[in-house]
């Protein structure tokens, strides 16, 4: 006969009896235990480590009551502590530790003291890097960890439809393939520290304007071909922990209660095993939500406190339902050893380290992107004066973005510093902040060399009205540029800006928003101490027409409605798509070195089983045909063998070498099956079309000048 052990739960505020078969708790190793006499870890069967953190969640749930269960469904607001944006308190009756999370997407946001500014994300990811992407993660989840935070939300990974995004520089850039690579590495580097990263923002969050109730109407191929895979590879390869709903909706239902892309993509497709949590007031229901598969309310119980305790109650959202959301936030805090491991660091912890600030020095050289460099001016000679334009030089230095993800730096290390520090006497550096343009042409012509910093001012919350560079800084970069014929522009923005001026300077450089090592970076780019070896994530285009979204009905929205009508064509591939030439295209950077590749290889040429799981190689070799060491990004785009609506090509593997000059060396990237599929809404699912596919390789989206056919049987 079997035997059943006794637990108490309680349900509705009332102690009810469950009965547990004795033979699965012994199974799973435990002595049965009573609720009564829980004041010791060995009388909590989930605190044993044997256990799957599923076992060990699914033990925890059957000793806890309704209230307790409610409780761990949503933050309080306010917070009864110092720091963090969303708190979930711990309970001491179970052991179940409190859950504190915090913004970090530069480094520790909300307030926090003593951390580290990175450079914006945006900027990381130029490197096209993701080793350098995978150590930005562990130096802002380390400094995350040793600051009390267990949940880290970053990072960002929606992909940028609309390049006067107010979140661009947050986020990784146009390329859904490229999005993917950067999430996971960032991901994995953040888990590596302790706490449990969040995949933000899901899903279609493509602007600020209008960002509370927005309706994104998009198809679903384009769906899943363009938006969901940085989401899908946070989850399948990242393992992240938990997910963001977004305050948008899409076509028609908020993120955060849209059964489609919570019980359809992320539950079933995508078989994510984490949980969800809302957007800071981004849950519209109580009912919907809970039904959905929303997990989480942040961060406070708008919904998710009182009214989810009647609707439990009368039954419109079942216990079971319940139990489901409590399950995946317990199974996650014990996946990523929220119970086990002691995290001793409070709010107040002193957490930046002169490491991270060489880190922080690092990913700024790396993301920076040299744009353009007439008649080699530079790298600079040392002995050329100098004239710094524009208060980013000095006075007002344009180091982070706003927001969310704004933090308190350090320190700043402004342009001028930086330069005079690198220079050590050994060249006069004029200032002038450029509110005079009489004044700053008048510095700028007494100098050899004239370096204008401009910028935007990119914050959450708002999308930049257009692409023009604010407060008539144009006009700026024009008087200098007619003082000085050896004018360098230094763009600190967040994203892609229009510049009429462009054939007017002499050297261009993109350095985002380059955090707490602002001018150190920005000097040994200039002075040539670091070879630029950036690359733009996205595209810059040469007027404000020639743009994906140029109408109203695409951005901002017509109704409340934007629609992505431009469907696959994101970025590049609707200015291929349109042969529309863009200023500077995805995926270009110039180098004081120059590059040479050759002797493409495809194995195999003809390929059968592409969709089971067969990789194609791309060997080449690549050679340093310069006089400088320098690093050279290797890009492989893929072009369809048929008018199928896809775009004319993708990214599909990217990598980065470091070469001596002079230095060749062969180089292989790996292709994988979905680099040749396409989704088909009617199938439900991803094929490979038969055909002759052109696999191009090269140094931007412009540039690729190796090219080889491949026989793909399809599918
Ligand atoms: C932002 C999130 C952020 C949250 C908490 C929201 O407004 O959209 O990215 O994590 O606030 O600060």
């Amino acid at each position: 006969m079997r035997q059943y052990t006794k637990l108490n739960l309680f349900l509705f505020r009332l102690p009810i009896d469950i009965f547990v078969p004795a033979t699965l708790l012994l199974f799973l190793g435990i002595a049965p235990v009573s609720a009564a006499s829980q004041n010791n870890s060995s009388n909590r069967p989930w605190m044993r480590r044997s256990l799957t953190p599923e076992q060990r969640a699914d033990l925890l749930l059957l000793a806890m009551t309704l209230d307790e269960k409610v409780t761990m469904v949503h933050g309080v607001d306010p917070r009864p502590i110092e720091g963090y944006v969303g708190y979930v308190p711990g309970n001491n009756r179970l052991g179940i530790p409190a859950l504190r999370l915090a913004d970090g997407r530069a480094g520790v946001g909300n307030g926090a003291k003593d951390v580290t500014l990175l450079p914006a994300p945006i900027a990381a990811t130029a490197s096209w890097d993701s080793n350098l992407l995978h150590s930005f993660g562990e130096v802002l989840g380390n400094e995350e960890w040793r600051k009390g935070t267990n949940v880290s939300l970053a990072p960002s990974s929606d992909v940028v439809r609309v390049p006067e995004w107010g979140r661009t520089f947050e986020s990784y850039g146009e390329d859904p393939y490229f999005n993917s690579q950067m999430a996971i590495a960032e991901i994995q580097g953040i888990q590596s520290q302790g706490p449990i990263a969040n995949a933000n923002m899901y899903l279609t969050m493509n602007q600020e304007n209008n960002r509370f109730k927005e309706d994104s109407i998009v198809d679903r191929r384009t769906l899943q071909e363009i938006y969901l895979p940085p989401f899908e590879a946070a989850i399948e390869e990242g393992q992240v922990g938990t997910v963001m709903c977004a305050y948008v909706k899409t076509n028609g239902s908020y993120s955060c209660e849209n059964p489609y892309l919570l019980a359809t993509l992320l539950r079933k497709q995508l078989d994510f095993q984490g949980w969800v949590m809302s957007d800071w007031d981004a849950t519209h229901s109580t009912v919907a939500s809970a039904n959905a598969g929303l997990d989480q309310e942040m961060p406070g119980a708008k919904y998710y406190g009182a009214p989810l305790n009647a609707a439990i109650a009368n039954g419109q959202v079942s216990t079971a339902t319940l139990d489901e959301h409590v399950r995946r936030i317990l199974a996650t805090m014990f996946r990523f050893g929220l119970f086990d491991k002691p995290q001793t660091g409070t709010w107040d912890s002193y957490v930046r380290t002169p490491e991270h600030a060489a880190f922080s020095l690092k990913v700024a050289e790396q993301g920076t992107v040299l744009l353009k460099n007439a008649e080699r001016l530079l790298p600079l000679a040392e002995s050329e004066s100098i004239a710094v334009i524009g208060a980013a030089g000095e006075e007002n230095p344009k180091a982070s973005g706003g927001g969310s993800s704004g933090m308190i730096a350090p320190y700043v290390i402004t342009p001028v510093d930086g330069i005079r520090k690198r220079l050590a006497g050994r060249a006069q550096v004029a200032y002038a902040d450029g509110s005079d343009r009489a004044k700053a042409a008048e510095v700028a012509k007494a100098a050899k060399v004239a370096i204008v910093f401009v910028n935007t001012d990119d914050s959450e919350g708002r999308d930049r009205p257009n692409l023009e560079l604010p407060n008539h800084q144009d006009e700026l970069v024009e008087a200098v540029a007619a003082a000085n014929p050896n004018t360098i522009v230094v763009l600190n923005t967040g994203g892609p800006v229009l510049m009429p001026w462009i054939d007017k300077i002499g050297g261009l450089i993109e350095a985002w928003y380059p955090g707490q090592e602002d001018g150190n970076a920005i000097a040994a780019i200039l002075y040539g101490d670091v070879n630029p070896s950036g690359k733009l994530p996205l595209t810059f285009p040469r007027t404000a027409d020639e743009i994906p979204t140029n109408t109203a009905a695409q951005w901002p929205g017509v109704n409340g409605s934007s629609t992505y009508s431009e469907k696959l064509d994101v970025g590049y591939r609707w200015y291929d798509a349109h042969q529309v030439r863009p200023l500077f295209p995805f995926g270009f950077g110039l180098s004081y070195a120059t590059f040479k590749l050759s002797d493409l290889r495809i194995t195999p040429v003809a390929i059968r089983g592409v969709g089971a799981n067969q990789n194609v190689q791309v060997d080449l070799q690549v050679k340093n045909t310069g006089k400088r060491d320098g690093a050279e990004v290797i890009q492989v785009y893929v072009e369809q063998p048929e008018k199928n609506g896809e775009p004319p090509r993708q990214l599909r593997a990217f990598t980065k070498v470091n070469l001596q000059a002079g230095q060749s060396q062969s180089v292989r990237l790996n292709l994988s099956p979905r680099s040749f599929s396409i989704y088909d809404p009617d199938l439900h699912g991803w094929k490979t079309p038969r055909g002759k596919y052109k696999i191009l390789v090269g140094t931007s989206s412009r540039d690729l000048p190796l090219q080889r056919d491949v026989d793909v049987a399809g599918n």
